[in-house]
């Protein structure tokens, strides 16, 4: 069944229909979603959601946006999520210089801190990179992110860096946008990046696939993108369906068929 790798059902957005929707999702084939957190109050929302559905797990972690004012106790916080079973990753982490509002040496900083934090979790990370390539590659080889492991979320760099990041033990996360006109460069990447680092995502309610393109995004529109990724690969939709769920289990290094007991996850308090 698809696997979504990346998606933000927190998010307002959803308020109105979230348990409709989420309790919908086996009818559109849907098996597997990570839901992602990028701010404290997002990351605890995502933890929550992991105690609400079975087929739901979490990432925890400071989108660079929202790295201003953090604290070390914050990362004591983090670090308590990231012990619970359904949680899968930390992130999302990384750099955004796209707006101006988030100072950048600020941004390093707690990327760097973050990556650390999942060293010591042993996690792997889910990275955001905008308009950052230079130095979100320096970082990550500083930090020696190869012995991480992690995906690159909605990746919208060059074939030549996506393969550097597969060479980095890295997985390369492709959603909505490889369906869109101008997806040229995201097209060269998925036609050049090995189909066992390839993993689905919506970034849901983002990135709405054609020709939902503008809508409110979620899991169920995956079928779309896995339909144009499985025409430029040459493989069936079925057989890119399969190949990026294994690639999924992998990245969060989930057994095939893991079941987590309930009472594990309310043990915790949230
Ligand atoms: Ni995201």
């Amino acid at each position: 069944m698809i696997f979504d790798t990346h998606a933000h059902y927190d998010d307002s957005a959803f308020d109105e229909d979230r348990d409709e929707l989420l309790n919908s999702m086996s009818g559109y084939g849907i098996g597997t979603i990570v839901t992602i957190g990028a701010d404290m109050k997002t990351s605890a929302a995502a933890v929550a959601l992991t105690g609400r559905y079975s087929f739901v797990y979490g990432a925890v972690g400071v989108h660079p946006s929202e790295t201003a004012g953090l604290s070390e106790r914050d990362m004591e916080q983090l670090k308590e999520y990231a012990a619970l079973p359904k949680i899968v990753a930390i992130g999302e982490i990384g750099l955004d210089y796209h707006y101006p509002d988030t100072d950048r040496e600020v941004q390093q900083s707690w990327f760097v801190r973050q990556l650390a934090l999942a060293r010591e979790v042993r996690l792997p990370v889910v990275i955001h990179s905008r308009d950052a390539a230079e130095d979100t590659m320096r970082i990550m080889k500083e930090q020696r992110c190869e012995e991480i492991g992690g995906v690159v979320h909605c990746f919208s760099y060059s074939k030549e860096l996506a393969l550097q990041y597969v060479d980095m033990g890295f997985y390369i996360g492709v959603g909505g946008v490889v369906t869109f006109k101008n997806a040229k460069k995201l097209v060269e990447v998925v036609q050049a990046v090995p189909l066992d680092r390839i993993v689905l995502e919506t970034d849901a309610p983002y990135l709405s696939p054609e020709p939902e393109r503008g809508r409110r995004n979620h899991s169920g529109r995956l079928a779309l993108v896995a339909d144009r990724i499985a025409e430029l690969r040459g493989v069936t939709a079925q057989e890119l369906i399969r190949i990026t769920e294994e690639n999924a289990r992998r990245l969060y290094r989930m057994k095939a068929g893991q079941k987590v007991e309930k009472s594990k996850i309310f043990q915790s308090s949230i």
